[in-house]
């Protein structure tokens, strides 16, 4: 050989030919990544249709106590202090139907020595009978297990475990008399809305 010669340099393979070793990597990565896209393109959908499924149940647990319902005008109301019981009506919703004007219950308004409007849930709290205005005795008497309150709502035995639900009230025009309505567990010491 002659040493004079140009030496030849070192042929290397070219980068983009990966080595054969590398190959079922290559594969497997694409694979796992071809996978990831297509599922999270597939759980879109899925997603999307599970919020529209659930969305009323969230948005009414959300939401909480009662809506203001115009129950009858200030004129109705006796001013001398007599109960009046009035049926309470409105659009009633579950999670995904409307009830239009459907009856939610019942009170009882009447105006205090103050003059103002007050109102009781007319629903028994002992166990949820509706309880009877007793002209007579100037009470509220149950007529299910005898369950009685004076007319401030105060229980006059130990059968209810509470005092008769009071109501918020709202006097609005003037003339309108408004009632946030719910209605509360009965059988509890507690005044739980239900
Ligand atoms: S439900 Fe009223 S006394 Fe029992």
């Amino acid at each position: 050989m002659n040493s004079d010669a140009p030496a030849m340099a070192e042929e290397s393979p070219p980068a983009s030919n990966p080595p054969h070793h590398d190959l079922p990597r290559r594969h497997f990565v694409l694979h796992v990544l071809t996978l990831a896209i297509s599922s999270i393109v597939a759980l879109v959908p899925l997603v999307t249709g599970l919020i529209f499924v659930l969305d009323p149940l969230l948005r009414k647990k959300k939401s909480s106590g009662g809506e203001f319902v115009r129950v009858t005008s200030t004129s109705a109301i006796p001013p001398n202090g007599t109960p009046m019981a009035f049926i309470i009506r409105a659009d009633k919703q579950d999670a995904w139907n409307k009830f239009p004007n459907s009856e939610l219950g019942s009170v009882y308004l009447m105006k205090n020595e103050a003059d103002e409007i007050v109102c009781f849930n007319a629903r028994c709290p002992h166990l949820g009978c509706t309880v009877d205005y007793k002209s007579g005795k100037d009470s509220f008497v149950c007529p299910c297990h005898d369950s009685a309150f004076k007319l401030d709502g105060t229980r006059t035995n130990a059968i209810p475990p509470r005092d008769m639900d009071t109501l918020e009230v709202e006097v609005r025009d003037d003339t309108e008399v408004w009632v946030r309505f719910e209605n509360f567990a009965a059988g509890t010491h507690d005044k739980k809305p239900v």
